[in-house]
């Protein structure tokens, strides 16, 4: 399996361009399932994740055509998505424990065909994730589901009926999977407490765009008038926030000035207002943010993650390993996932002086230095925090399971090799 080398210590410099939003293109591809026209994405991501959906869609019948392309002078992917029939309206074990979000087939295919078999994720490495406010929503619509063989089938008989749905919790994944399925309902849906994060706002602008009538985007209650049929559409993916906030840690943490070129802040106020608060300067600039931490002294600050627009669990393994460089102690408290620290363990092992109180929250002190070991995580936000350690400590890290980075993160050392970073992937089969 590759592996990453980084010596720390470098001061990270330049500018680096923020790639379209995995968490926006996912349920984007599963969005094409809708019509049987063509869908177009641009500003894909060039991601692992990405290619797994993409197969899931092919053998669920989908025609995908692939074109290499440029979004303000630097490449990025445009895929071309047609399903005039699916040949398949079952989403297999192998499929979806290899990615979670294949369960945002499900929405789409029992709105169009009534009918879906979509293999239940089970838990993963940040928590236990159940999937039981997708289905009771979609219940509500009148979806009929059965889960045996460790699979749910869901059949509507028909078509999805426009139900009144309260969320009892907030879902990033429940509120894209239930918009979906109501955009061909018959009748009007309301979903109130909706997940207000920017990739569904994206998600409802691609929906409306193929013909669906959605009110509220940005809100918590979003509204449905359901349509005989959606048409195709081309639609432009929104930047990363998260590879955003990533690489403004990056700048953070090496005491460095990073432009992040296509970063948007209205997506990100609360890190950048961390950020501002520990005492780096953060000024929008016409391509994007500045991030500007030369000669900064950080002080430590708390942080709690919370929906959009609260602090995002996706960023809080980043600012974990930056408080480390900072004065004083902060608390970092997890209430969306009830097993992402992780990374802790790892960081300890660089010199981090770290405690994790139960499963929700962890006190971090600053240290005089890190230094470099060889570690490896379980998640990708908490690979890329170990990244970051690596940056400052002195001497070498190795991060193991590469494979967590490239499913989001594109070309993550090209980027940071580019702002000074000295890193480099020693891929299998290479001597170090
Ligand atoms: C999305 O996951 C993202 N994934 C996650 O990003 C992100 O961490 C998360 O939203 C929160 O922002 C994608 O967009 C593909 P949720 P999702 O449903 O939709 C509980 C990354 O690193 N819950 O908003 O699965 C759930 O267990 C990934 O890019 C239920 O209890 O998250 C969690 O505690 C990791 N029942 C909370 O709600 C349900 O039916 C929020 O989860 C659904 C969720």
């Amino acid at each position: 399996m590759d592996r990453i080398k980084i010596r720390g210590g470098k001061v990270l410099e330049g500018q680096i361009f923020i790639s379209g939003a995995k968490n926006a293109a996912l349920p984007l591809i599963c969005a094409s399932l809708l019509t049987d026209e063509t869908v177009t994405l641009t500003n894909m991501p060039m991601l692992s994740d990405i290619k797994a959906m993409n197969i899931l869609l092919e053998q669920l019948g989908t025609k995908i055509d692939e074109f290499n392309d440029f979004v303000d002078g630097h490449p990025a992917k445009t895929y071309s998505y047609r399903t005039k029939e699916a040949t398949s309206l079952v989403a297999p074990y192998d499929y979806v424990r290899k990615m979670r979000a294949s369960y945002y087939v499900l929405g789409p295919l029992l709105a169009r065909y009534g009918k879906c078999e979509l293999s239940l994720p089970g838990g993963c490495a940040i928590g236990a994730r159940p999937m039981d406010i997708h289905l009771a929503a979609l219940e509500q619509m009148g979806a009929q589901i059965e889960i045996k063989n460790g699979y749910i089938f869901a059949d509507a008989h028909g078509k999805l009926k426009g139900a009144h749905i309260i969320f009892p919790g907030v879902s990033v994944g429940a509120t894209c999977n239930v918009l979906m399925a109501s955009v061909l309902a018959e009748g009007r849906t309301v979903l109130e407490n909706c997940a207000k994060e920017p990739e569904i706002g994206d998600l409802a602008e691609l929906l409306n765009a193929m013909g669906a009538k959605i009110e509220g985007i940005g809100t918590s209650v979003l509204t449905i008038d359901g349509v005989e049929k959606l048409h195709g559409a081309t639609h432009k993916v929104i930047p990363d926030r998260i590879e955003a906030g990533s690489y403004a840690v990056a700048a953070a943490i090496t005491r460095g000035k990073i432009e992040l070129i296509n970063a948007q802040s209205a997506t990100l106020r609360r890190p950048l207002q961390v950020l501002k608060d520990m005492g780096v300067r953060v000024s929008e600039t016409d391509r994007g943010i500045l991030i500007d931490a030369k000669g900064c002294h950080l002080v430590g600050q708390d942080i709690m993650t919370e929906p959009f627009p609260g602090f995002p669990t996706d960023l809080q393994a980043q600012f974990l390993a930056l408080m480390l460089t900072a004065e004083g102690a902060s608390m970092i408290t997890e209430t969306i996932f009830e097993n992402r620290f992780m990374h802790v363990p790892e960081l300890l092992r660089m010199g981090a002086n770290i405690n994790v109180h139960g499963h929700a929250s962890a006190i971090v002190r600053g240290v005089k230095k890190l230094s470099g070991a060889p570690v490896m995580a379980t998640d990708l936000r908490a690979s890329f925090a170990l990244v970051l350690a690596g940056l400052v400590a002195e001497g070498e890290t190795i991060v193991n399971r590469v494979y967590h980075l490239d499913r989001g993160y594109e070309k993550l050392e090209e980027k940071l090799r580019a702002v000074g970073a000295d890193i480099e992937r020693i891929k299998d089969n290479d001597e170090e």
